[in-house]
């Protein structure tokens, strides 16, 4: 396992402000690289974190957390309208000027497409639970700084909109798949993360008699929130035959095809894809809609916040083992499958080609993705399927210098356009690798990952 060498990587990715390190970038090839992979991705920086958080260095993380913190609410914003305080920027970078550092955000506004970073305080917010669970450093938690800006980031994600359903509504593209490719509506993604956010959010406020409804809330939010993926984004064989003979047109409140789907717009590739030990999370819903692709990021979130119930986590193992080939691949991990190819990928991603069938977000596979499969599989018993995957990956990543994604359908190529030295591709792997090695940074990672509640 080429564990050193990937160490060496993210020490040289470190940025520094006032020379303090405050994250890493997105990638550190020399040669050449994207026009701002020189930039820390909020996202990006998690799997960083973790091995921060692992090995002895929270320093950096608290760091991190903090200039997120204080850039949050600095966007640009549109004449006519009033600032959020709680956007998180997508990236930042450090500028120069009159011999003082400043820390700079993307919030969208330069980033490819203008894509809104919905994820970022989310992870935010999901990273500071980390940093507490591995420091007890509460002092920093109940600042009011912190309280602020969480209960800001409340403000925005939980303000009433247009629900109809308690999962939250976002536009394309506003999260780790950054660009157009029909992931707009309740992308499962936002939803396990938003749940993640919930949690943890109802674990750091302050317990004061002015906070306690909020907290509640939080509560009920949250428990509903899980009530409502569990029981429309699961599939399985039962379900798939109850959606294979629904009716249509119904009227009222005591309909079974709530969502109005049409049996016709079931695809065929699902029929011989799920057997009777496997199933998972579609990718989105909405009314007339089920987007059955299947994303790792949302199923791999959803056992590991606890999403999904305990046969479910099993039965989505199941389907990683029924179709390893794909799934895992010659590279681990598969983001989305199947991908979008013909008419489809023309409509929904705007003929992009960057995301042309089996390349990049459109069925490309992630080394990234590891440290999620791995700390799934441990949490689910299922160990020798973490084992051979990381082998996989440990095999070959460093010999292809650490590559963004891989294209193919069993992900067997270098990605067309993809970063070398991409920053979490190396972090992910010293994840998974910490998570089976060394049993205090598994015990660690459960705590983070919801293993066991916060008590202050
Ligand atoms: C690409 C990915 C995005 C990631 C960024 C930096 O834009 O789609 O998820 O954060 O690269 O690595």
């Amino acid at each position: 396992m080429p564990i050193q060498s990937a160490y060496e990587i993210l020490e040289k990715s470190l940025i520094y402000l006032d020379g303090k390190p405050v994250g890493t970038a997105a990638a550190c090839d020399e040669l050449a690289v994207a026009a701002n992979y020189h930039e820390c991705f909020v996202r990006d920086f998690v799997p960083s974190a973790l091995v921060f958080l692992m090995s002895d260095r929270s320093d950096i993380v608290r760091n991190f957390l903090q200039v997120v913190m204080q850039l949050s609410g600095q966007q640009h914003v549109m004449k006519g309208h009033k600032r959020s305080k709680a956007l998180m920027p997508a990236s930042f970078h450090v500028v120069e000027e009159d011999g003082k550092e400043r820390v700079v955000g993307d919030f969208g506004d330069r980033a490819i497409g203008r894509v809104t970073p919905v994820d970022s305080a989310m992870w935010w917010m999901i990273l500071l639970r980390a940093y507490v669970v591995t420091t007890n450093d509460w002092e920093f938690i109940e600042t009011k700084e912190v309280q602020r800006c969480i209960t800001n980031i409340l403000e925005l994600y939980t303000a009433e909109r247009f629900e109809s359903s308690p999962t939250l509504l976002v536009p394309d593209a506003a999260f780790m798949i950054d660009r157009r490719m029909a992931v707009y509506g309740f992308p499962l993604e936002i939803q396990t993360l938003y749940f993640g956010m919930l949690r943890t959010a109802k674990e750091l406020l302050i317990k004061t008699p002015a906070n306690q409804e909020v907290i509640d809330n939080l509560g009920v939010l949250a428990d509903t929130l899980r009530d409502h993926i569990r029981s429309y984004y699961w599939l399985d064989r039962k379900r798939l035959n109850e959606m294979h003979r629904y009716h249509s047109e119904e009227f009222g409140f005591d309909v079974a095809n709530v969502l109005n789907v049409y049996p016709e717009s079931i695809p065929d590739w699902i029929y011989n894809w799920l057997d009777s030990r496997c199933g998972y999370m579609v990718g989105n819903v909405g009314p007339g809609r089920i987007d059955f692709r299947f994303f790792a990021q949302g199923n791999l979130l959803s056992i590991l916040f606890g999403i999904t119930t305990p046969t479910g986590a099993q039965s989505i193992m199941n389907l990683y083992l029924r179709h390893w080939d794909v799934l895992i691949g010659e590279m681990p991990l598969k983001l989305v499958y199947p991908a979008l190819t013909g008419e489809k990928w023309r409509f929904s991603t705007g003929s992009d080609p960057k995301n042309v069938s089996w390349s990049y977000h459109n069925g490309g596979n992630w080394p990234v993705l590891i440290w999620m499969f791995v700390a799934a599989a441990v949490r689910t018993g299922r160990v020798e399927l973490a084992e051979e995957a990381l082998k996989k990956m440990g095999d070959r990543i460093k010999e292809d210098n650490w590559p963004e994604y891989y294209d193919g359908e069993n992900g067997g190529l270098i990605g067309r356009r993809a970063n070398f030295f991409q920053v979490w591709s190396v972090a992910g792997l010293i994840v998974a690798h910490e998570i089976m090695e060394n049993p205090v940074s598994r015990e660690l990672f459960d705590k983070i990952t919801f293993g066991e509640t916060l008590k202050h």
